[in-house]
């Protein structure tokens, strides 16, 4: 056991009352550390949620050196909370740490912070259906100084927020619009990292996908603007007959562990799972002959969230009969069945945190 530091708060705050509008609430703690260039990360610590002093000059707001994760815990029947493949998040935290130059954490005491802020803020956990508390770690770099190189100081930080479902459609059919002028990320670049930069690259999408009528923007790859990548707050998935199919990691498209998940339960049912380039013109050319079923994205936030409608080049493609697909359905049911554990974890995915 390690030596994490807990100051708990003598002002807990008032929870939310009305819907839980995704990460606009958050819990009374958050755990912090520290890095220094010769120490390491030092002074592990759970402390009363609030602001932390900045630097203005500190290189994160400049240059973005920061990474972050996304993952929930779930209440169970018998009110055990749980994680789901807590080991992965941070497996990737590290992944993107090495390519924005930032210092690997340790996984295990990460992990062990994190169980024990859930426990302290157990009482946040919403027990409405289809809700959780979803969990955001980020490193950011705090070295004040203006000249571009990695930094020798950095603060690793774990905050929490009671949320129910992302889309304000909650879960039905989300309406995505292909990206056809700008590019998220190319391989070589950072889009396989999980950091800030990727997300602000692709605000102008989404508000121009927003002013359309659409919930999110889907990519295509960079240079040929030809091969379907993902939605920025998901990975996606195409029913094509009776095979699924998903653009194969890159380099330049998030390794999704709620995608990564979804291909393992589809693979468990027997269901062909295909990752592989995918053109668009495939996509519109399936759609026209009827064959393309279902269309779905995955993500920690979104679940699995059916696409109803997709529109390419000003042409709109109705999926399905607009309503969610009986394949995407029986994913979201064993997904979530794990998730909320109303479904044996035959995968072994979960790992309890404590009781409510
Ligand atoms: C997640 O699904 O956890 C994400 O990080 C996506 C997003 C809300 C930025």
């Amino acid at each position: 056991m390690s030596n994490i530091r807990i100051e708990l708060t003598a002002n807990p705050k008032q929870k939310p009352q009305g819907p839980l509008h995704f990460g606009r609430y958050f819990t009374d703690h958050m755990f912090l550390m520290n890095y220094d260039k010769g120490e390491g990360w030092h002074d592990a610590r759970i402390v009363p949620y609030g602001p932390f002093p900045l630097d203005p000059a500190a290189m994160c707001l400049h240059y973005g050196q920061e990474v972050f994760e996304g993952m929930k815990a779930y209440l169970t029947p018998d009110g055990t909370i749980q994680l789901f493949r807590p080991d992965e998040n941070f497996k990737r935290l590290n992944c993107s740490n090495e390519r924005i130059c930032i210092p690997q954490v340790d996984e295990e005491l990460c992990l062990e912070g994190l169980k024990k802020l859930i426990e302290i803020d157990k009482d946040w956990m919403p027990t409405e259906k289809e809700t959780s508390l979803y969990i955001r770690p980020f490193i950011i770099a705090t070295d004040a100084h203006l000249g571009v190189s990695p930094g020798e100081h950095y603060l690793f930080a774990v905050i929490v927020s009671p949320v129910a479902a992302y889309y304000e459609t909650g879960l039905d059919p989300v309406k995505i619009y292909v990206e056809k002028s700008y590019t998220r990320a190319v391989k070589g670049g950072t889009g396989m990292a999980k950091t800030g930069g990727n997300y602000a690259a692709s605000l102008i999408a989404q508000v121009e996908a927003y002013e359309e009528g659409f919930s999110q923007a889907l990519w295509l790859d960079g240079v040929e603007k030809k091969y379907v990548e993902e939605v920025g707050t998901m990975n996606v998935f195409f029913v094509v007959d009776d095979e699924v199919i998903t653009p194969a990691l890159n380099g330049s498209i998030l390794s999704g562990i709620t995608r990564k998940s979804s291909i393992d339960i589809l693979k468990s049912w027997g269901v062909k799972v295909t990752e592989r380039r995918i053109a668009i013109d495939e996509i519109v050319e399936f759609h026209k002959q009827g064959r393309l079923k279902e269309m779905f994205g995955t993500g920690t936030a979104a679940v699995i969230s059916p696409v109803g409608m997709l529109r390419y080049d000003g042409h709109d493609m109705p999926i399905g009969d607009g309503t969610t697909g009986a394949l995407t359905q029986k994913l979201y049911d064993a997904l979530t069945g794990i998730q909320w554990g109303t479904a044996e974890d035959t995968f072994g995915w979960t790992v309890p945190c404590c009781k409510l």
